[in-house]
């Protein structure tokens, strides 16, 4: 658990990015679509890679679009391999995952992070990974919850008001040590749209580092018009 991986240890981001976009409606898969003068994905790819501490990405691509993305990635040359996602986000990433074994199977450190939070600060990236390098196998960076929280039956019925004081929303990107997400992965028997999970049912710790609002998921077009607006005038 404290074993601090060693400094020059290779970090890959692995970015699920295969998802359609349901919510968000456009014609296009949610990576692809435009968001102040550049694709979603395009963003996060720059943010990954703006922190200075990642050496290699493996996106996950829409099946029947892996040329478009490659197209979209080529500035970013080979520090950015593109693979065909799956089904759900999990499938994606664990596609991810077998690209970057095999390819790198120095990596010792692995960052997932959706496309759809595509302005992430790269000090929360940066954070994550030297968390993970100091010893911590699974981290997650999150923030205080500001509504009060209900859990509610499937009638809409309140059952249960946890202690917002002890809750967290979660972002990305999630870091692990390489071997615990694999062994997570394999054991995972459903999808889940979060890896952290994952290893909290291995029994393994997660650690908390402080998010930042900047690294909102865009889902719906209230996000995308939210994103113009604070990042539209910003150096990108
Ligand atoms: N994702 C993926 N493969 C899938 C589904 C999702 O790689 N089969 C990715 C998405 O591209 C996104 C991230 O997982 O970057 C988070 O998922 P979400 O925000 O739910 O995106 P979508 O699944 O595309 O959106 P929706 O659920 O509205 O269809
Ligand atoms: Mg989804």
């Amino acid at each position: 658990m404290t074993t601090p991986v060693a400094a020059d240890a290779r970090v890959v981001a692995l970015v699920p990015a295969a998802g359609r976009g349901v919510r968000l409606g456009a014609p296009i898969p949610k990576a692809l679509v435009p968001v102040c003068g550049a694709p979603l994905l395009v963003h996060a790819v720059r943010g990954l890679l703006a922190a200075g501490c990642v050496d290699q990405v493996v996106v996950a691509a829409p099946p029947d679009m892996v040329d478009v993305v490659v197209d979209a990635l080529r500035e970013f040359g080979p520090t950015v391999r593109v693979v065909p996602g799956g089904e759900e986000r999990s499938d994606s990433v664990r596609l991810a995952l077998d690209e970057a074994v095999s390819t790198h199977p120095d990596t010792r450190v692995v960052l997932v992070h959706d496309a759809a939070r595509c302005f992430t600060p790269p000090e929360v990236i940066r954070a994550v990974v030297e968390a993970v390098r100091a010893g911590a196998p699974a981290v997650i960076p999150v923030l205080p919850v500001a509504d009060t929280v209900k859990e509610v039956d499937s009638a809409g019925h309140v059952v249960a008001t946890p202690d917002r004081s002890r809750l967290r929303v979660v972002q990305t990107p999630q870091g692990f040590d390489i071997d615990l997400l694999r062994r997570a992965h394999d054991q995972q028997d459903a999808p889940v749209t979060d890896d952290a999970g994952l290893v909290e049912r291995l029994g393994e710790p997660v650690a908390t580092v402080a998010g930042h609002p900047h690294a909102l998921k865009i889902t719906t077009p209230f996000d995308l018009v939210i994103a113009e607006a604070l990042f539209s005038g910003a150096q990108l």
